[in-house]
């Protein structure tokens, strides 16, 4: 940080991530995956001008992405696998990602004016993508990439024993859903998300390894949800909504659960101490992108009050930062207990 700040004039400063972003999209780092690739090479496989990609390459092999041997070839590092669309680390749809940039030049302007910095709501932010489906597609393709990078080990904790149905709320494509049945195979789920969203589920491949113990339903979770699964699963759902709307989806989470179920909440949660964590980068992201917002567990635990609920036990998700929070009806006896 500091050496960005020493290097850093009026040229530079949005250098990193808009490189990244073109990079991502022109797809530069799969093709010169293979066996290194020049930069007229690489003009030439992706239809870009010679001069401005090695503009690009440059800058982005001295800051660590790519390598450059004495030929000129470049060739993605580890921390360019970020880049490449097959890697299990792939993050080139999030990279690529030009509504949350959009975002952000909207809250810069707001700020300047002096007006809030949360130009969108939840409701408007996902609207929005119902009517421009090439948005939809990438939103959620973005959505699956985080997921298998964020949520690794969260199918093998400790919390499925004994369950029977999962209803994954807000569940996206189904990349969790599919991992935790894969994962449990006494488990059956049920996938639930706005109608749009669960077309494209339908259509992904991504539930196939367990589609016999699955449905999908469409539907929005500030109405009903499907009744009697007995665990219920929000990941990275809560944090889109400001309190009131994150209390009314757990109050319909209450509703719909079976007789002794539990709720799983995953998410980042903002330590109540000063020390760094992402969750305070993602609270602010989320501010930005549509009025989102993370938590501390004290939050939490307040959102779980208004909505007849009590934290149960808590649990790292892998090394991501993510947390899983269990919560039961508050007339329940809590595991932690037993
Ligand atoms: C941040 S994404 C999380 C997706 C998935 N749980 C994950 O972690 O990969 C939030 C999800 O909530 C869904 N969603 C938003 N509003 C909804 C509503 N009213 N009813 C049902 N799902 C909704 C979105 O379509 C999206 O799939």
């Amino acid at each position: 940080m500091r050496e960005f700040l020493l290097m850093a004039d009026d040229s530079i400063v949005a250098v990193l991530p808009y490189a990244l972003g073109i990079a991502a999209r022109l797809g530069v780092a799969d093709v010169c995956a293979r066996d290194g690739s020049t930069t007229e090479e690489l003009a030439a496989a992706v239809g870009f001008a010679a001069q401005p990609l090695m503009s690009l390459m440059n800058t982005l092999a001295g800051a660590g992405f790519f390598t450059r041997d004495r030929q000129g070839r470049f060739s993605p590092t580890e921390l360019g696998a970020v880049l490449k669309a097959d890697s299990v680390v792939s993050m080139r749809a999030t990279l690529s990602n030009m509504d949350t940039y959009q975002a952000w030049l909207r809250a810069a302007d707001a700020a300047a004016e002096m007006r809030p910095i949360a130009a969108a709501s939840g409701e408007a932010f996902f609207e929005d993508k119902e009517t421009r489906p090439k948005a939809e597609v990438a939103f959620s393709t973005r959505m699956q990439e985080r997921a298998m990078r964020l949520y690794a080990g969260l199918a093998e904790l400790p919390v499925w024993k004994g369950a029977s149905t999962v209803l994954d709320i807000g569940g996206g494509t189904g990349t969790v859903l599919s991992a935790v049945l894969q994962a449990q195979p006494q488990l059956s789920g049920v996938l639930f998300d706005r109608g749009t969203v669960i077309d494209l589920a339908a259509r992904a491949c991504l539930l196939d390894p367990v589609r016999d113990r699955c449905t999908l339903v469409a539907g929005s979770f500030f109405k009903e949800l499907p009744a009697d699964a007995d665990v219920h699963l929000l990941c990275s759902v809560l944090h889109d909504w400001d309190d009131e709307r994150a209390t009314d989806i757990l109050r319909a989470s209450a509703r719909a659960l079976a007789p002794c179920g539990r709720i799983l909440v995953c998410e980042l949660i903002v330590p109540a101490t000063s020390e760094p964590h992402p969750a305070r980068w993602s609270d602010l992201g989320m501010l930005v992108l549509l009025g989102g917002r993370e938590r501390t567990l004290s939050e939490f635990d307040r959102l779980f009050g208004a909505a007849g609920l009590v934290r149960d036990r808590l649990l790292p998700v892998g090394e991501s930062g993510f947390s899983l929070i269990e919560a039961v009806p508050s007339e329940q006896v809590p595991r932690s207990a037993w």
